[in-house]
């Protein structure tokens, strides 16, 4: 093989990696280019209460508009996924043109392979499908309290924590990233006793036992709230400890603890 063609190769090689992550085929795109319109963008990241703290990913990014804006109007920096290297060309030259190049980032990626670690909001406009595919991942990359907002299509039964329909008419969900709160705990209410709280949990939504007695209630991010009877329980959930206050009707607000056991 010539040098150019060994070279041609490499280069070759590496575009299908960077576009197909590791190693797997590369395919063409779950669905195809249909832009938001800019003033939904615009909804969509106020649903998402973007700041200028903000990290914004959008998965699918077309031609980079919610990236873009999600930093020239909101300070945020961003970053967008495309699978179609003219999209991920055209959003480039877009956001120079916005005068936001140095705050966005296009990843020429499947967004299945993209490593989502960093970002605290999620923008989405793929299709329900694509969606519930996606469900798992978000669940196991995003921390818990990280805001994802959908246009149009929604997760399936992981119900949304909001949804609204613009002035335009179309349909946004939010969902907030749910910390892990399944298992068994060691509940503790000050001036009582240790008791034993088991948890499962379907996304948000959270049933179980403290001690006999049923619960149930939800998780908004790291935040608890049970109800156990008359007694309300909130917290917030970091790892495998929860602090927070219980309060039974008519009752002053105790300090409230569990911990994980397992
Ligand atoms: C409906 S468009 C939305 C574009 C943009 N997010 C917006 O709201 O204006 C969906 C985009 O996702 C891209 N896409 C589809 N499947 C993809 C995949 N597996 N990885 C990355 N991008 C993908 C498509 O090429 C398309 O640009």
């Amino acid at each position: 093989m010539t040098r150019r063609r060994a070279l041609l190769t490499l280069a070759l090689a590496a575009a299908l990696a960077g576009c197909s992550g590791s190693g797997e085929r590369f395919h063409g795109p779950d669905v195809p280019f249909v832009a938001t319109p800019e003033a939904v963008s615009l909804e969509m990241l106020k649903v998402a209460a973007v700041t200028r703290d903000d990290v914004v990913f959008d998965l699918g990014s077309g031609d980079g508009r919610i990236v873009i804006a999600a930093a020239r109007d909101f300070g945020a920096r961003g970053v967008g996924v495309e699978i179609d290297p003219k999209l991920i060309a055209e959003s480039r030259d877009a956001a120079v043109a916005a005068g936001v190049g140095p705050r966005v980032t296009f990843l020429w990626q499947d967004l299945f392979v993209t490593d989502l670690g960093g970002a605290t909001v999620v923008t989405l406009y793929l299709s329900e499908e694509v969606n519930v595919r996606l469900r798992p991942k978000l669940l196991r990359e995003l921390a818990p309290g990280t805001r994802v907002v959908s246009h149009q299509f929604d997760m399936g039964d992981w119900e949304p924590d909001r949804a609204q329909t613009a002035r335009s008419g179309h349909r946004l969900y939010f969902w907030l990233i749910p910390a892990s709160a399944a298992g068994a705990w060691q509940s503790r209410i000050d001036g009582g006793e240790p008791a034993p709280l088991a948890l499962a949990q379907q996304f948000q939504k959270v049933t179980g036992t403290l001690g006999a007695q049923p619960v149930a209630g939800r998780l908004s991010g790291e935040r608890i709230e049970l109800t156990a009877g008359a007694l309300t329980l909130r917290g917030v959930v970091r790892g495998d400890v929860i602090e927070g206050e219980a309060t039974a009707a008519g009752g002053a607000a105790r300090r409230w603890s569990a911990r994980r056991v397992s």
